[in-house]
């Protein structure tokens, strides 16, 4: 599918509106809220990515930075909108920017059953470190708990 009209990828500074739009597609794409979107922006970082044409939020990365590394604590990218680049084009943009600030490397947590999202970082150069298990409660993915530590060095 071609990607949405015209896409941007920026920091979403303080726009209310887009926050709530992040919390929609979150609250769509996890059986739990993946990020504290309340908290400062100091500690959770939020990159969103508009259709400009229609000028609302279709997907969200937020992370954190910590001892040189980005922790990816959120990926969603609207249940419409998915596979045509949205994702791909919010963990280029995070990298770009970690490599920009001379942090070292960006590091997730993804659930092992969640094959889009793995199919995308290690298209994207990420390796998966170790597994761990008992990640996510056992009332949130059907009982598969464990999770793939990932790494990207930028
Ligand atoms: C994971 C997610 C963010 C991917 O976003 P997306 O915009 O659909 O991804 P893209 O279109 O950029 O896809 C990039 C690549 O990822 C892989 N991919 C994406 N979705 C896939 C799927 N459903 N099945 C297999 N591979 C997939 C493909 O390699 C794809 O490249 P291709 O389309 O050229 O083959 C999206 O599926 C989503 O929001 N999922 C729910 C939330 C989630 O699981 N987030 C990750 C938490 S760690």
């Amino acid at each position: 599918m071609p990607p949405p009209s015209v896409l941007t990828v920026e920091p979403i500074g303080r726009d209310a509106v887009a926050l709530a739009q992040c919390m929609a597609i979150d609250a769509d794409a996890f059986p739990y809220a993946s990020v504290h979107f309340g908290q400062r922006a100091a500690s959770v970082r939020v990159t969103v990515a508009r259709d400009e044409r229609e000028g609302r939020v279709v997907g969200f990365l937020a992370g954190g930075a910590r001892r040189g590394v980005l922790h990816v604590h959120g990926l969603a990218v609207d249940r419409a909108l998915r596979r045509r680049g949205v994702g791909r084009a919010l963990v280029r943009d995070a990298a770009a920017r970690a490599r920009a600030e001379g942090l070292r490397a960006l590091v997730l947590q993804v659930g092992v059953g969640n094959a889009a999202a793995l199919a995308l970082y290690e298209s994207e150069g990420f390796y998966i470190a170790r597994r761990i298990r008992g990640y996510y409660p056992a009332s949130v993915y059907g009982g598969e708990r464990d999770a793939y530590q990932m790494v990207f060095g930028v």
